[in-house]
Protein backbone atom coordinates (compact mmCIF):
# COMPACT_ATOMS: atom_id res chain seq x y z
CA UNK A 1 0.00 0.00 0.00
CA UNK A 2 1.46 3.26 -0.60
CA UNK A 3 2.61 5.19 2.00
CA UNK A 4 0.73 4.08 4.98
CA UNK A 5 2.11 3.91 8.09
CA UNK A 6 -0.13 1.35 9.52
CA UNK A 7 1.42 1.02 12.98
CA UNK A 8 1.50 4.93 13.82
CA UNK A 9 -2.19 5.36 12.09
CA UNK A 10 -3.06 2.74 14.49
CA UNK A 11 -1.07 4.26 17.38
CA UNK A 12 -2.80 7.87 16.67
CA UNK A 13 -6.18 6.61 16.37
CA UNK A 14 -5.77 4.59 20.32
CA UNK A 15 -4.59 8.15 21.16
CA UNK A 16 -7.56 9.93 20.20
CA UNK A 17 -9.93 7.44 21.84
CA UNK A 18 -8.54 8.60 25.13
CA UNK A 19 -10.20 12.16 24.51
CA UNK A 20 -13.56 10.31 23.81
CA UNK A 21 -16.35 11.99 25.60
CA UNK A 22 -18.87 8.99 26.01
CA UNK A 23 -20.02 9.49 29.35
CA UNK A 24 -23.55 7.97 28.21
CA UNK A 25 -22.71 4.79 26.67
CA UNK A 26 -19.19 4.60 27.98
CA UNK A 27 -17.94 3.32 24.77
CA UNK A 28 -14.54 4.96 23.38
CA UNK A 29 -13.63 5.08 20.06
CA UNK A 30 -10.70 7.57 18.25
CA UNK A 31 -10.22 7.52 14.41
CA UNK A 32 -6.88 8.65 12.57
CA UNK A 33 -7.48 9.80 9.05
CA UNK A 34 -4.25 10.07 6.96
CA UNK A 35 -4.45 12.67 3.55
CA UNK A 36 -3.01 12.24 0.40
CA UNK A 37 -0.10 14.92 2.00
CA UNK A 38 0.70 12.74 4.27
CA UNK A 39 -1.03 15.03 7.58
CA UNK A 40 -3.25 13.01 10.26
CA UNK A 41 -6.29 14.42 11.52
CA UNK A 42 -7.98 12.44 14.78
CA UNK A 43 -11.27 12.47 16.04
CA UNK A 44 -13.47 11.06 19.05
CA UNK A 45 -17.08 10.00 19.24
CA UNK A 46 -18.39 13.68 21.39
CA UNK A 47 -21.95 12.48 22.61
CA UNK A 48 -24.96 14.44 23.94
CA UNK A 49 -27.74 14.22 26.39
CA UNK A 50 -29.76 14.81 23.92
CA UNK A 51 -28.22 11.29 22.25
CA UNK A 52 -29.07 12.53 18.47
CA UNK A 53 -26.60 15.22 18.18
CA UNK A 54 -23.90 12.34 18.94
CA UNK A 55 -21.21 12.24 16.64
CA UNK A 56 -19.02 9.55 15.99
CA UNK A 57 -15.19 9.54 15.60
CA UNK A 58 -14.80 9.01 12.36
CA UNK A 59 -16.75 11.74 11.35
CA UNK A 60 -15.31 14.01 13.76
CA UNK A 61 -11.97 13.58 12.24
CA UNK A 62 -13.18 13.70 8.63
CA UNK A 63 -15.47 17.20 9.30
CA UNK A 64 -12.02 18.38 11.13
CA UNK A 65 -9.99 17.71 8.07
CA UNK A 66 -12.66 19.32 5.42
CA UNK A 67 -13.18 21.80 7.56
CA UNK A 68 -9.46 22.74 7.30
CA UNK A 69 -9.53 22.63 3.85
CA UNK A 70 -8.13 18.86 3.21
CA UNK A 71 -10.49 16.69 1.07
CA UNK A 72 -8.25 13.65 -0.33
CA UNK A 73 -7.45 10.64 2.00
CA UNK A 74 -5.35 7.64 1.98
CA UNK A 75 -6.62 6.07 5.13
CA UNK A 76 -8.67 6.21 8.04
CA UNK A 77 -7.95 4.04 11.53
CA UNK A 78 -9.92 3.43 13.86
CA UNK A 79 -10.35 1.92 17.72
CA UNK A 80 -13.01 1.50 20.01
CA UNK A 81 -14.04 -0.43 22.80
CA UNK A 82 -16.48 0.00 26.21
CA UNK A 83 -14.54 1.88 28.64
CA UNK A 84 -12.14 0.08 30.97
CA UNK A 85 -11.61 -3.29 28.67
CA UNK A 86 -9.73 -5.28 26.87
CA UNK A 87 -9.46 -3.77 22.66
CA UNK A 88 -11.16 -5.18 20.69
CA UNK A 89 -11.76 -4.58 16.97
CA UNK A 90 -14.64 -2.00 16.22
CA UNK A 91 -16.12 -2.03 13.10
CA UNK A 92 -17.45 1.87 11.76
CA UNK A 93 -21.18 2.33 11.58
CA UNK A 94 -23.29 2.47 8.70
CA UNK A 95 -23.58 6.04 8.79
CA UNK A 96 -19.95 6.78 9.06
CA UNK A 97 -19.19 4.44 6.33
CA UNK A 98 -21.93 6.46 3.89
CA UNK A 99 -19.65 9.60 5.24
CA UNK A 100 -16.18 8.13 4.30
CA UNK A 101 -17.31 7.52 0.72
CA UNK A 102 -18.02 11.12 0.41
CA UNK A 103 -14.63 11.50 0.50
CA UNK A 104 -13.40 8.39 -1.01
CA UNK A 105 -12.99 5.86 -3.57
CA UNK A 106 -13.88 2.17 -3.15
CA UNK A 107 -9.39 1.98 -2.80
CA UNK A 108 -9.27 3.92 0.18
CA UNK A 109 -7.98 1.89 3.38
CA UNK A 110 -9.83 1.27 6.46
CA UNK A 111 -7.75 0.16 9.48
CA UNK A 112 -9.49 -1.60 12.26
CA UNK A 113 -7.38 -1.31 15.17
CA UNK A 114 -7.32 -3.98 18.63
CA UNK A 115 -3.42 -2.42 19.09
CA UNK A 116 -0.77 -0.69 17.36
CA UNK A 117 0.33 -4.13 16.72
CA UNK A 118 -3.09 -6.29 16.30
CA UNK A 119 -5.27 -4.74 13.46
CA UNK A 120 -7.26 -5.57 10.24
CA UNK A 121 -6.73 -4.32 7.27
CA UNK A 122 -9.74 -3.37 4.81
CA UNK A 123 -10.89 -1.14 2.19
CA UNK A 124 -14.33 1.53 2.19
CA UNK A 125 -15.65 -1.06 -1.06
CA UNK A 126 -15.16 -4.06 1.27
CA UNK A 127 -16.90 -2.71 3.86
CA UNK A 128 -19.63 -0.76 1.88
CA UNK A 129 -20.29 -2.49 -1.45
CA UNK A 130 -22.39 -1.20 -3.20
CA UNK A 131 -22.48 2.37 -2.16
CA UNK A 132 -24.65 5.45 -2.89
CA UNK A 133 -22.87 8.17 -3.88
CA UNK A 134 -23.41 11.37 -6.49
CA UNK A 135 -19.57 11.40 -7.94
CA UNK A 136 -19.39 15.47 -7.19
CA UNK A 137 -16.16 16.97 -8.05
CA UNK A 138 -14.82 20.16 -6.10
N1 LIG B 1 -19.29 5.28 17.65
C1 LIG B 1 -18.25 5.82 16.96
O1 LIG B 1 -17.62 6.77 17.39
N2 LIG B 1 -17.94 5.27 15.75
C2 LIG B 1 -18.59 4.21 15.19
O2 LIG B 1 -18.33 3.87 14.05
C3 LIG B 1 -19.55 3.45 16.00
C4 LIG B 1 -20.09 4.17 17.19
C5 LIG B 1 -19.65 5.88 18.95
C6 LIG B 1 -20.97 6.60 18.96
C7 LIG B 1 -21.35 6.55 20.42
O3 LIG B 1 -20.73 7.65 21.09
C8 LIG B 1 -20.70 5.26 20.92
O4 LIG B 1 -19.75 4.89 19.94
C9 LIG B 1 -21.68 4.13 21.12
O5 LIG B 1 -22.46 3.94 19.99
Amino acid sequence: MENINYQELAQAAINAKAMSYSPYSQFQVGAALLTKDGKIYTGCNIESAAFSPTNCAERTAIFKAVSEGDKEFLAIAIAGSPKDTEPDYCYPCGVCRQVIKEFAADDLTVIVVKTAEDYRIHNLGELLPHGFGLAIST
